[in-house]
């Protein structure tokens, strides 16, 4: 049932430049048919249903990247996002990272979990004003709704007995998705500010506007886990809010093409943050970002480059809005 996950692979302590085995997914070498990207509202039932399954496979299927304590692929994609939270976020590979990140869960769900259909973003600038009716948070055919007591546990959905594990210190110990919306938060994802953001004339005035207003207001909007920069990934909701923030990107990019496809820079390291050994690793010669960053999922999908992921339809993300 799930045909890439007994694949042994080796242990890799994140600052360590060794060399690994293979990954669990081969890389796909021609794009022949793209990925379709869609928003949430524009699936079917039958989509939704089936996307929502996707995800709740993964968190059963077996971990393949050797993450200490992990006890489901769903923990080790956490572990990757939260060992790695310095690197990517107020840096250049913000954007590319993310956008690296969402396929390698999509490359998960339809590899190990033989998903088939579309790819969903959470369509945000609708959904201002008025989260509690939105229907991402459905309980049957969504990600479920609100937390409640003092926990702010999810109680409704699909997701309301997921146990996570992964914890910010990169220890595990279980612990439930957790939301508590606030509409104020989510306010700055109006349309307004995003049009503020595609306005911009450079990639890191575009990157710092998206990912301070829009990109800050899907986190904060769903709060809980969601609101935590290392383990906002346990949240299967994570993936339709960087689903849409890529979007935001690739619209950006869309207006000068083919220039855009090669506009990139910004620091590697944010707040001062300047650990050599990922500077190495980031394969840049320097502390800019460059498209020869390298993209790392502690080997859950091969590492790739910043300039692989620049074009959403190109051989590595392959997809399309449709
Ligand atoms: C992947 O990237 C990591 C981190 O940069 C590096 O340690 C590793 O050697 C790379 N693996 C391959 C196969 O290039
Ligand atoms: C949903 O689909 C309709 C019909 O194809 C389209 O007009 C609309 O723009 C789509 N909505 C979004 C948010 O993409
Ligand atoms: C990069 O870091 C330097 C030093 O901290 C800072 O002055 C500069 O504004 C940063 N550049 C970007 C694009 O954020």
């Amino acid at each position: 049932m799930y045909p890439f996950a007994v694949v042994t692979v080796v242990v890799l302590s994140l600052v360590s430049t060794g060399g690994l085995a293979s990954p669990l997914i081969k890389r796909a070498s021609t794009c022949t048919v793209k990925s379709q990207r869609k928003a949430w509202e524009n699936l079917t039932s039958a989509e939704k249903t089936a996307y929502i399954n996707a995800d709740v496979c993964l968190m059963a299927a077996p971990p393949a990247a050797g993450v200490p304590g992990a006890k489901n692929l769903w923990d080790e994609l956490t572990y990757t996002h939260a060992a790695q939270s310095d690197y990517i976020h107020n840096v250049g590979a913000f954007l590319p990272f993310h956008r690296y990140y969402i396929t390698a869960h999509a490359t998960l769900i339809r590899s190990v979990c033989g998903y088939t259909g579309p790819l969903p973003y959470w369509n945000e600038p609708a959904n201002v004003g008025a989260l509690d009716g939105a229907a991402i948070f459905d309980p049957r055919v969504g990600f479920g709704g609100d937390g409640t007591g003092s926990s702010r546990c999810i109680t409704d959905g699909p997701f309301a007995k997921t146990v996570l594990r992964i914890k910010e210190d990169l220890s595990t110990s279980n612990y439930c998705i957790s939301r508590g919306l606030n509409d104020r938060s989510f306010n700055s994802a109006v349309q307004t500010n995003v049009n503020r953001c595609l306005a911009m004339a450079n990639f890191v005035d575009a990157w710092n506007c998206i990912e301070a207003k829009p990109h800050s207001a899907g986190h904060g909007g769903v709060n809980g886990v969601m609101v935590n920069v290392k383990l906002s990934p346990g949240d299967p909701i994570f993936f339709l809010h960087h689903g849409y923030i890529d979007k935001l990107w690739w619209d950006w990019e869309a207006l000068k093409l083919p220039a855009r496809l090669t506009e990139i820079g910004g620091n590697n390291t944010a707040h001062g943050k300047n650990n050599p050994s990922f500077v190495n690793y980031f394969n840049d010669g320097g502390s800019i970002t460059t498209l020869n960053h390298v993209l790392w999922s502690h080997n859950l999908v091969p590492n790739a480059t910043i300039a692989d992921v620049m074009d959403i339809g190109g051989d590595y993300v392959c997809s399309e809005f449709a």
